[in-house]
């Protein structure tokens, strides 16, 4: 991640309040670290990765992580899942952000869309990484973004680095 997507998802964390955040896809654990920190002291951060992509590493990333949130005192507030977001029964209740980060392919981007996004409460942020133009992922996930976009259920935000990001409108 960048480092203004970095300082970006900092942002909404901290102005997030008491409220759920979703991560979907956090590898080594980088972004997990900054929704964490930043995020408002009441607050809860749920992240979701089956580390297919790293699985002899997975282990020691997630143990790591885990150290590093016993530490800062946040281990009861930050729950590592190593459940994939396409199987795992959607916690109950409204985010105020969802990182989409997951499996890249379109199917399931719109699976964690459907799955996750759809959750957010008025007012919450969908964070789409690797989507915005000039990415190599753009034109996956074009279709979906366009689907979003129309949507009267979201408002499309300026782009922040490779983010798309939409925000969730007040109504159904
Ligand atoms: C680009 S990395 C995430 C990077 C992380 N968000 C960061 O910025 O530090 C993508 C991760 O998505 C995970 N992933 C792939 N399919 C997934 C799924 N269905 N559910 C959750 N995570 C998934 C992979 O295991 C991989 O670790």
């Amino acid at each position: 991640m960048s480092l203004i997507e970095v300082a970006h998802l900092g942002r909404l964390a901290a102005n997030a309040g008491p409220s759920t955040l979703i991560e979907l896809g956090r590898e080594r654990g980088g972004s997990t670290l900054v929704l964490a920190t930043a995020m408002a002291r009441a607050a809860t951060l749920h992240s979701f990765d089956p580390q297919s992509k790293l699985p002899q590493l997975g282990d020691r990333f997630d143990s790591k992580l885990g150290e590093a949130f016993a530490r800062y005192g946040l281990a009861d507030r930050v729950h590592l899942s190593r459940e994939d977001s396409q199987t795992v029964e959607p916690l109950a209740g409204h985010y105020a952000i969802v990182l989409v980060d997951g499996d890249p392919s379109l199917e399931g981007t719109r699976s964690d869309f459907e799955r996750f996004c759809l959750q957010l409460q008025p007012g919450g942020h969908a964070l789409f990484h690797d989507a915005a133009p000039g990415d190599p992922r753009q034109l996956t996930l074009k279709p979906l973004m366009a689907e979003i976009e129309r949507d009267g259920r979201f408002a499309r935000r300026p782009d922040v680095g490779t983010f798309i990001e939409f925000q969730r409108l007040p109504g159904d």
